[in-house]
């Protein structure tokens, strides 16, 4: 049995951080994708996407997920997927959301985690976030931290008209103000992205200008979007033919993430698509099949219908083939 030292050593050995991969992505005009992970098929179909394109990868986890999956099976998950890929690979906390929470994933050998104290005011959420990069930094782990809101699951709303996400825009000087009181390796903005599947009542527009203004106040920092499904309505509709019930609503469109990609922005978060994806194939097995009761019969087609979704994401993103770089 191994001391909780050396499970986190042998975990950490092989993972990298973002440093190399968001340098190489800043400078080289790509961001990274950020996948949720939550079980074997969803882990399988974004590495075998991430190997075949050469991509670096952030496999994130969140709160919910530790407690689906319970973390020893994900970080030997992700133990294997280092070994059949040797591809670039950061494990990351999503979402974090107190100072234990983030230690204990210090602990347990993520290489990134990201404290999201966004919603308190401006102090309570610096110092929270000083508190987590001391602790991460004594054990070269990286920190995300977020200033300003999303919408979304942040707060609790079904398909936002767009001009409401922009009422609560990350402010630029405040921006600048944190990253200097926390040190935190990277900043995640509000920029008028949304989490979930229920975004937008309209085409979102995106707030370049702010990105530009943060770009420009925080040279050389990392910038990250969450909320950045694009809700592909071919998959909806999928869903809907095969027995499910989702309202249409608009994502964030994939050329706007191809133009974040070209500027600070180096890290895009990406969960809902991948849950659609899943989701519309196992619908469709169902429905075709109702005798069906092997699970290798839907849980496989399904892992291939996220593979082929992340490999579409990674040629948007511009991170196809850029992991050498990276390393
Ligand atoms: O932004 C949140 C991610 O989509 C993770 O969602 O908390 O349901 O695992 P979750
Ligand atoms: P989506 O819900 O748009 O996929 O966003 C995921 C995310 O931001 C995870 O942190
Ligand atoms: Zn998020």
């Amino acid at each position: 049995m191994l001391s909780a030292t050396m499970e986190r050593k042998v975990v950490m050995e092989n993972l990298v951080t973002t440093e190399k991969m968001f340098r190489a992505a800043y400078e080289g005009g790509f961001a990274v994708g950020a996948f949720n992970v939550n079980n074997m098929e969803i882990i399988q179909g974004i590495v075998e996407a991430c190997k075949e394109e050469n991509a670096p990868l952030i496999l994130q986890i969140s709160k919910g997920a530790r407690q689906y999956a319970n973390m020893r099976y994900l970080k030997a998950l992700i133990q294997a997927a280092l070994k059949e890929t040797n591809l670039p690979i950061v494990m990351h906390l999503d979402h974090g959301d107190t100072y234990e929470l983030c230690r204990q994933c210090v602990d347990d050998g993520f290489t990134s985690v990201m404290i999201d104290a966004s919603h308190k005011p401006f102090a309570e959420n610096a110092a929270l976030t000083r508190q987590v990069v001391d602790y991460a930094h004594q054990n070269k782990v990286v920190v995300e931290a977020e200033i300003g809101q999303l919408g979304g699951i942040e707060e609790d709303v079904v398909g936002v008209a767009a001009d409401d996400v922009m009422k609560h825009l990350t402010d630029p000087a405040e921006a600048e103000e944190f990253v200097k009181q926390t040190g935190c390796d990277s900043l995640a903005v509000a920029c008028g992205t949304s989490h979930g599947a229920y975004k937008f009542k309209s085409e979102p527009k995106i707030a370049f200008d702010v990105i530009e203004q943060i770009g420009k106040r925080l040279p050389g920092v990392p910038l990250v979007m969450h909320g950045s499904s694009s809700v592909p309505r071919e998959f909806v509709d999928l869903i809907n033919k095969y027995g499910g019930n989702m309202p249409h609503t608009m994502g964030v469109p994939e050329e706007v993430l191809s133009k974040a990609a070209k500027t600070a922005v180096c890290k895009i978060n990406i969960d809902t698509d991948l849950r659609l994806a899943l989701t519309a194939k196992i619908r469709q097995v169902f429905s075709e099949h109702p005798d069906q009761f092997d699970p290798r019969k839907y849980l496989g087609p399904g892992r291939e219908a996220i593979k082929e979704m992340v490999r579409r994401k990674l040629h948007v993103l511009g991170c196809a083939g850029q992991a050498d770089i990276c390393r």
